[in-house]
């Protein structure tokens, strides 16, 4: 039915957010599409409003006005919980800081997400998950008995486990030294590999990672943070 639809569609999409300074426009009327299975990178320097973008894309914040569409499901029409519903089976996320839950097991917090989908056999299905990140033997440890590198496999598990419409990722590697997060990226790039679908990442900290993607969309580094009018531009390569 929406197999044409980009994986996601940025229409005019505008964030402002009140300050004690007054309004402040972080997004200024962003259009942009990723197609399925394409991978983009999003770049620009710190408070281009990377971040800002990224949690608009994913229905975790609601623009000023624009409109946001994944695989053809337009994300502002939604009610909050065909939202939540939406989110939780069609959109996986990858934080900077993992943001698992610290008193579940790697298995668990991959586990009881597919729980909630209704998923048959989640558990199985995470520790499949588990070990493709190469999580096999660390199925029962607490995010506390983790180093960095393996939280941010099991964050990845977790966001690719329902198998997403896309998956994005903020910083996935900012947190990790450079040999740790190269593998997380590899990791990244090898689970997009295998489901073909679309990965926006900020690769600001990657500079290995930011040329792998398809594609780099910025924001053009001279715009005047203080007024928050930021131009997109985007480039193919
Ligand atoms: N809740 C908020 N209220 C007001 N301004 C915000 C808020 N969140 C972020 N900003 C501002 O929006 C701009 C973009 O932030 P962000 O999206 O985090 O940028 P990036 O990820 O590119 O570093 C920054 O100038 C930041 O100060
Ligand atoms: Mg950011």
């Amino acid at each position: 039915m929406h197999r044409a639809a980009p994986a996601i569609a940025l229409e005019d999409v505008r964030l402002t957010l009140a300050s004690a300074a007054g309004p402040v426009n972080i997004l200024a009327g962003i259009s942009l599409n990723v197609d399925a299975g394409e991978t983009v990178a999003l770049l620009g320097p710190s408070g281009s409003g990377k971040s800002s973008l990224l949690m608009v894309a994913a229905g975790l914040e609601s623009p000023t006005s624009g409109h946001v569409r994944i695989a053809g499901h337009d994300l502002t029409e939604m009610g909050e919980d065909s939202l939540a519903r939406f989110r939780r089976g069609q959109i996986g996320i990858v934080f900077q800081s993992f943001h698992l839950i610290p008193t579940m097991t790697a298995l668990e917090n991959v586990a009881v997400p597919l729980e909630l989908l209704g998923c048959g056999d989640a558990f199985g299905r995470a520790r499949a998950e588990l070990e493709a990140v190469g999580l096999g033997t660390r199925l029962d440890h607490y995010p506390a008995q983790l180093s960095g590198g393996e939280q941010q496999r099991v964050a990845l598990a977790r966001a690719s486990a329902p198998q997403p419409k896309v998956l994005f990722a903020d910083e996935p590697t900012g947190n990790l030294d450079g040999a740790t997060g190269a593998e997380v990226a590899d990791l990244l790039f090898a689970l997009h590999a295998r489901a073909n679908d679309a990965v926006p990442r900020d690769a600001r900290r990657g500079p290995g990672a930011a040329l792998r993607p398809h594609r780099a969309a910025g924001q053009r580094a001279h715009h005047q943070r203080r007024t928050g009018s930021p131009h997109p531009s985007t480039s193919s390569g």
